[in-house]
């Protein structure tokens, strides 16, 4: 049995790979673009004692816009794990990110169909889903729409499941996780890690809203367990706790031993402030602040996790233990 895993040098990818080193006697391939993220992937082995396990992974050199990198790679496999994408809310980043998360994700189903791999597991997001106009929690159900408010990255992953969906009616088996924000040890510089790097780097203000949000560990242990169940052509959201943003803003500051953000800042100000940033953005900056993540901040959103806890009886980590052991290193 072969498993391949895409996006091994992020943060749901890398703890992804440690967990099936631990647990799978399969033959585990990656694929990587370069060299240094390896490194970081190594620590986080090291730092779980397990650095020899490592070494259990065949990496190979490959970009997943580049199909003809990836031919090889997909020899043999009988289960991908699809987690590489850009995680950007950048509206510059359009192209790269319908490139990246839709384009690319075309081409990973198109490998999968073409090399009969046996199941697909899809990392989405709960930006490919829609939201309830009674304030009802966001499942599974809810139908993705596109508002004056939808970012970019919303729009490529919506279109990047259309294409698992896809290859689910062309005969692939398929899973989609829709994780809500993910905690976990790894890189402050990428990814939802940077919420992280804001509160240590001092933040005095925080805004009203609130959202979901779930620890890497859960992300990947129902990961693993729904591809090796016979549960397919389903989606699953996955949410520990959805908190306001101040909450968890100080779990992290009182983890770091940080002073926590003290202040609400008004979304008028908010606005002001996003003004700057567009102007910033237009003379090539890169903004710390766009439409839709303005829109995140001031919105109560609410997601639920009933399907995956009845479907495989689990119970998630609540954000203080995942926010102790993300930050027990550093
Ligand atoms: N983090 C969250 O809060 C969150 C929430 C919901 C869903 N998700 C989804 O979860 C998945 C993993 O996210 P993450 O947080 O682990 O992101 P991440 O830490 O930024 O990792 C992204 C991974 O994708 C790889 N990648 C990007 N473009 C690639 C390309 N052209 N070819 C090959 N690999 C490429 C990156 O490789 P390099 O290391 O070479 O850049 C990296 O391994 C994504 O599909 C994301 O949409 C994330």
């Amino acid at each position: 049995m072969s498993i391949l895993v895409t996006g091994g040098t992020g943060l749901v990818g890398s703890h992804l790979l440690l967990k099936l080193c631990l647990e799978s006697s399969a033959d585990l391939k990656a694929i990587y673009r370069s060299e240094s993220k390896l490194d970081k992937v190594k620590h986080l082995f090291y730092l779980e004692g397990n650095e020899e396990l490592f070494e259990k992974i065949e990496w190979i050199k490959a970009d997943i816009n580049d199909q003809n990198s990836l031919e090889e790679v997909f020899k043999g496999i009988k289960l991908v794990y699809h987690s590489a994408a850009i995680v950007s809310f950048n509206k510059r980043d359009y192209n790269e990110l319908m490139k990246t998360n839709s384009d690319a994700t075309a081409t990973i189903v198109n490998l999968c169909l073409e090399n009969k791999v046996e199941k697909l597991l899809y990392v989405s997001s709960v930006a490919a889903l829609g939201n309830y106009i009674d304030n009802k929690c966001v499942d599974e159900e809810a139908p993705w729409q596109k508002t004056n408010t939808t970012s970019a990255y919303s729009i490529s992953k919506f279109y990047g499941e259309n294409e698992v969906w896809r290859a689910s009616e062309e005969g692939l088996d398929v899973v989609i996780v829709n994780p809500t924000t993910i905690i976990g040890y790894g890189n402050w510089e990428e990814s939802s890690l940077r919420i992280i790097k804001r509160v240590a780097d001092g933040l005095s203000f925080y805004p009203s809203g609130s959202n979901g949000f779930v620890g890497v560990k859960d992300v990947v242990e129902t990961m693993v367990q729904l591809m090796n169940s016979t549960i397919k052509n389903e989606r699953f959201v996955l949410v520990s706790e959805n908190l306001k943003f101040k909450t968890l803003f100080d779990l992290i500051a009182d983890e770091l031993g940080k002073k926590k953000p003290k202040r609400e800042l008004s979304k008028k100000w908010a606005e002001y402030f996003l003004r700057f940033e567009q102007f910033r953005a237009f003379l090539g900056g890169n903004p710390v602040l766009t439409k839709s993540s303005l829109h995140t901040a001031y919105s109560n959103k609410c997601y639920s996790s009933e399907k995956i806890k009845e479907t495989l009886n689990y119970s998630f980590e609540t954000m203080e233990n995942v926010i102790k052991n993300a930050l027990k290193d550093y």
